[in-house]
């Protein structure tokens, strides 16, 4: 008896934690950007954070500032997704867009290394473009799923 109550208790206490790590996992705010949000933010105006999406994951590239502020070699990837130009290391403004049609097979192995290599590991993550947490219609996508950032402690803004 004494052995069938423990067992009970341990199924109910996974149960519940389950479902409260589902719900926090759920509930976790993350600040969403719309393009025009996003372009605020290109190192123009002297204070203001860097940012630039990869993926429509938005990372502060502001202590790149000798990459990415005015008049820097790669200040054309900020302030938008810039998604394909990384995968095709290219800076061709037709290239500067989330947009990942026709890539190739060692484009995309390129952008995954880049991403991982280089944004997630250097630059804290801020937000997410509202291209990637909706959908067409502008409801939620369901497939969304906050990136994991180890390395940084993401400030709470909420
Ligand atoms: C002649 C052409 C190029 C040369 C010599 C060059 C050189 C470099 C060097 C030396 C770095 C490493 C800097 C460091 O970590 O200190 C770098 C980083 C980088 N390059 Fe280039 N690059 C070239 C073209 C491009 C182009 C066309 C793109 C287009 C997207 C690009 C995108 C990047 C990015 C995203 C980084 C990472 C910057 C960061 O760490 O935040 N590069 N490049």
């Amino acid at each position: 008896m004494f052995y069938a109550c423990i067992v009970v208790l341990y199924s109910l206490l996974s149960i519940c934690s389950t479902n409260d790590s589902k719900i926090k996992h759920a509930s976790k705010p993350v600040r969403l950007f719309t393009e025009e949000e996003l372009q605020r933010y290109d190192g123009s105006e002297e204070g203001q954070p860097i940012y630039m999406a990869i993926k429509g994951v938005v990372f502060d590239v502001s202590t790149g500032k000798e990459f990415y502020g005015t008049g820097a070699s790669y200040n054309a990837l900020v302030g938008k997704d810039s998604t394909r130009a990384v995968a095709k290391m290219s800076l061709d403004p037709a290239d500067l867009t989330y947009d990942t049609t026709g890539l190739t097979e060692s484009q995309l192995q390129s952008l995954e290394q880049i991403f991982k290599g280089t944004y997630k590991a250097k630059y804290p993550i801020v937000g997410y473009t509202s291209r990637r947490v909706l959908s067409e219609d502008g409801s939620p996508n369901t497939e969304f799923k906050p990136e994991d950032q180890p390395s940084f402690t993401i400030k709470d803004e909420f």
